[in-house]
Order: structure tokens, then C-alpha cells, then sequence
């Protein structure tokens, strides 16, 4: 129904008032609007992620955004910067302790139990790709909705696991166009882990005054977090800390060796970085990240960036982790990457170096232009014809004039224009024009789709339609 103009109100009626807001709506601060100028980037990042995944037989699993709060607090770990300060987590009307996933692993670790996985050939291979919820920081780099394409290994305990883990995430971040740097360690089994334990509160103990506040609290509750913590000073005393993979079992020293015997292998270029430990109590031996070379790291903000680079992505082992959550012990790995950090660090690199990390769009091969109210219709059914043809086509029938509607032509780089007046319906012709060189052919409209098969995809070699 179009609306009633302001002169149509009936004179006696009062003028009626909108509600209006006080204040206009504005972004929640650490969220962002994907603008239509970006998609590109996060099309051809999501094709990527489903092309790689696939080639590696990884199934597509889509969990809810919703989960029950104990599935993180215990999954992720009590004392965990995730859990204990960046969590949004609420009561819902029926009483649910809920939370918005600040990850997916833990989802996909309950799914993978919930729907009786275990009894499916194994491993099996899970990828997701969606938004998570972290209440952190925000800067550049670091948004309290942000993107992951996660892939996670379940049902397979064997190094190379791991390591085709790592060249999937690599080989992605190549693809892309980025130069990723792996960071690989292992933190241990449980066993090897109280032993390290030991050592680190022994060498915290005697610094415990300079520690953060945290920290103080995590020397006695949880000190392997001590080496995550990104505070400057904790930082500087992790450069002395004890080694975790001088404490590793037998068993454990094996499969670290086997990870990286592998990464020499595939030939990926990785560096062993030993206090390297991740933020999530979960895991369990392996563990890496990747991070952008320095050029292409977002720009975080100048403390955060001296103390931590900003990672493209994470992941490792979490043997337990089903165990945890009530299953039958069952070996499992994967990775996470972050789609928003991995965009930043391809603007980074096409504004350094004049590449282009994203596949030129297809130009639009025609614009289907109108004169005269019944042309404008039967321009209409024109359009729907060449769409189910397959040609990429523009318009726009909201515009009457010609010369404006060739402009807008002429600026979306259209190949050829296709004219239809008041002379050309009575004639059952049509104007083509060549937009490039201008020069125009007046051909019979019942050949026109012959004829833009041929100048299209003939004489330009242009398969971009059929
Ligand atoms: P994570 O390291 O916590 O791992 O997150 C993975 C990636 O998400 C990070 O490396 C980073 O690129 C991106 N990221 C994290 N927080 C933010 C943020 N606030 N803003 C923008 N990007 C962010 C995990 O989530 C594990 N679930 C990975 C995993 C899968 N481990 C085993 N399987």
C-alpha cells in the first residue's frame, strides 16, 4: 500500500506523531557491520574454507549460538580468560544458565557425543564456520562478535592427525594470498603437566610481588596460565620460565616428535616456540598457532602488539575433552581461525605489496536500459529472460532517462547495453550497444539472445555465463 503523502490527511485529524527514538540506534560497541564493499572477502573466504574442508572429507556441522553456560565453564576451563571474563552469559526467562559460544569446539565436542558419533567410522572430520562471542577488548583485531572457520579431528590420537591439521590451516592462509607463520609446542599429557606445574609455581614463586593479579591468583589455581598472560611484566619473566617440553613423558616426547618429523615432511615452515601454551584448558599435548608476517598483523593497539602478536588462528589436541563431558575416552584435535583478523592481514598485504588476495569480480556482461513507460515492462521480462540464460545482467527501471541509465552503465563497466524504446516495441527490434567503442546495431529481437551468446561468449572467449 503506498503511504498516505502529509496533504492526504483528512484536515480535522491531528497531525499523528512518529515515535521516534531519543537517540539514534547505534553499533554495540566491539561488533561490526559487514558492508556490501567487504563481501567479496568474506565470500571468497567462506568458498575457500568449504572447497579446502571438503578436499580434506570434512563435513560441514552448523551448533547453535546458544548453549548451556557449564558446557564452556567446564569445557574451556574455570579459570580461563574466555570463561571467567569475556563470557556472555545470561539466565533466560525459563531459568537456563545460557551462553552465546565464545567458540565452537566445545558445541561440536557435545554434538559429536549428543548425536552418537562415536559409533560412525572414525575420526571423524567436522568443520563450522559462524560468529562467536567474546566480551573482550575491542580494537582493531579484537571484536566481541568475530567469525571462525573451525575443523576439528575427532576420534583419531595419532601425530599425523595434527599435522594434516596444520597444513589444512596453512594451506587455507596460503591460498588467501597471507604468508603464515606457524608456532608449534606441546604442552603434555596430565601426567607430564603436574610435573611442569611444579616447576612453574617454583619459578613464579620467588616473583609472585610483580605478578599481575591475576597471575597471583593463577599460581596457586591454574599457573600454566601464567604464560598467557598478556600483561607486560608477566610477559618479560615468561622469557626465563621453565621449558614445558623438558617435563614431557615418554609417550608425549614421541607424538611431539612425530608432529613435527611430519611438519619437515610437508615441508611447512614452522618455528618451536616453548612457551607457547594457548588459552584454553582443554588441551593437551600439541598445540600452534599461526600469526601474520609483522606487515600484515592488525594494528591492535601499541601495548597489546608489543606484548602478544595477534594470531590468525589457533588450535591443538584435547584428548579429554570427551571424556570430560561424559563420553568413553576418545583422542581429538583441531583448529580455529579467525576470519575477521585473516581479512584485515589481506588488506595489509594488497595495500604492501599492490597484490590483490581476492579474485577480481566478474564484470556485468549486459545492461538492459528502457525508454517509455510499456518499454519499461516489457524491459522487465527482458531482464528475467537473460537471467534464466545465465547472463550476468544490470538495470535500473526505476530511472527514466536514457542518458542516465547509459552512465550508470558506463560506470558499472557493463560489456554491452541493450536499448528498448517506444520504436523498437513496435518494430519487435532492439538497440545493442557496444559500450566500450559506443557504435549501436539494431537487431531483430527474436535473434538477440543467439547474437549475445555469440558476441559474448564467441568473439570475447568470455565463459563468464553459460
Ligand atoms: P582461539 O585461539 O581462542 O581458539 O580462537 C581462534 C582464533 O579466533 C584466534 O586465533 C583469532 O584469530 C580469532 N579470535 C579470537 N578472539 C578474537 C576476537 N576477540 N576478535 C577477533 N578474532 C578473534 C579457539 O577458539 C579454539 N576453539 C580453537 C580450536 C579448535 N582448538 C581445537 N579445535
Amino acid at each position: 500500500m503506498p503511504r498516505k503523502k502529509k496533504e492526504d490527511q483528512k484536515p480535522d485529524m491531528p497531525p499523528i506523531e512518529l515515535p521516534k527514538m531519543k537517540e539514534r540506534p547505534q553499533l554495540v560497541k566491539g561488533m561490526k557491520d559487514i558492508l556490501p564493499g567487504d563481501q567479496c572477502y568474506w565470500e571468497y573466504i567462506r568458498d575457500t574454507a568449504r572447497s579446502i574442508a571438503s578436499l580434506y572429507s570434512f563435513d560441514r556441522i552448523d551448533t547453535p549460538v546458544v548453549e548451556s553456560a557449564a558446557l564452556f565453564t567446564h569445557g574451556l576451563g574455570k579459570l580461563t580468560d574466555i570463561v571467567e571474563k569475556e563470557m556472555y552469559a545470561f539466565i533466560d526467562q525459563g531459568g537456563q544458565n545460557l551462553a552465546l559460544r565464545p567458540e565452537f569446539t566445545a558445541g561440536v565436542a557435545r554434538a559429536y557425543l549428543e548425536h552418537g558419533m562415536n559409533v560412525w567410522p572414525q575420526p571423524v572430520k567436522l568443520y563450522a564456520v559462524g560468529p562467536v562471542f567474546r566480551h573482550d577488548k575491542p580494537q582493531e583485531g579484537r571484536y566481541r562478535q568475530h567469525n571462525q572457520f573451525s575443523c576439528e579431528i575427532i576420534g583419531e590420537g595419532k601425530p599425523a592427525a595434527d599435522a594434516q591439521l596444520m597444513f589444512l590451516a596453512y594451506k587455507f592462509l596460503k591460498t588467501v594470498g597471507l604468508m603464515p607463520q606457524l608456532h608449534v609446542n606441546s604442552i603434555g599429557c596430565l601426567a607430564c603437566r603436574s610435573v611442569f606445574k611444579e616447576q612453574l609455581i617454583e619459578y613464579y614463586r620467588s616473583k609472585r610481588s610483580v605478578l599481575c593479579e591475576d597471575c597471583k591468583r593463577r599460581l596457586t589455581k591454574n599457573p600454566l596460565r601464567i604464560l598467557d598472560c598478556k600483561n607486560d611484566t608477566c610477559q618479560e619473566l615468561k622469557a626465563k620460565a621453565p621449558h614445558i617440553v623438558d617435563s614431557l613423558c615418554e609417550s608425549c616426547q614421541s607424538h611431539f616428535m612425530g608432529v613435527v618429523d611430519f611438519l619437515d615432511e610437508l615441508d611447512i615452515p614452522y618455528q618451536h616456540n616453548p612457551h607457547l601454551v594457548r588459552g584454553i584448558d582443554y588441551y593437551t599435548r600439541t598445540v600452534f598457532e599461526f600469526y601474520a608476517l609483522k606487515e600484515e598483523s592488525p594494528e591492535g593497539d601499541d601495548d597489546e602488539k608489543k606484548a602478544a602478536p595477534i594470531a590468525l588462528g589457533g588450535g591443538g589436541r584435547y584428548d579429554n575433552l570427551i571424556e570430560m563431558f561424559g563420553g568413553v575416552s576418545t583422542p581429538a584435535s583441531g583448529f580455529a581461525l579467525g576470519i575477521e583478523r585473516i581479512i584485515l592481514a589481506m588488506k595489509a598485504r594488497e595495500a604492501a605489496g599492490g597484490v590483490r588476495c581476492v579474485p577480481p569480480r566478474k564484470p556485468i556482461d549486459i545492461f538492459v536500459a528502457q525508454l517509455g513507460e510499456q518499454a519499461k515492462r516489457k524491459a522487465m521480462l527482458l531482464f528475467e529472460d537473460l537471467i534464466a540464460d545465465g547472463f550476468s545482467v544490470a538495470e535500473s527501471f526505476t530511472k527514466d532517462s536514457l542518458k542516465a541509465q547509459l552512465e550508470l552503465a558506463n560506470k558499472m563497466g557493463v560489456k554491452l547495453s541493450l536499448i528498448l524504446g517506444q520504436q523498437e516495441l513496435i518494430d519487435g527490434t532492439i538497440i545493442i550497444r557496444n559500450m566500450e567503442g559506443g557504435e549501436q546495431e539494431v537487431v531483430d529481437r527474436k535473434k538477440l539472445m543467439k547474437i549475445l551468446h555469440r558476441k559474448l561468449i564467441v568473439e570475447n572467449g568470455d565463459i563468464s555465463n553459460p
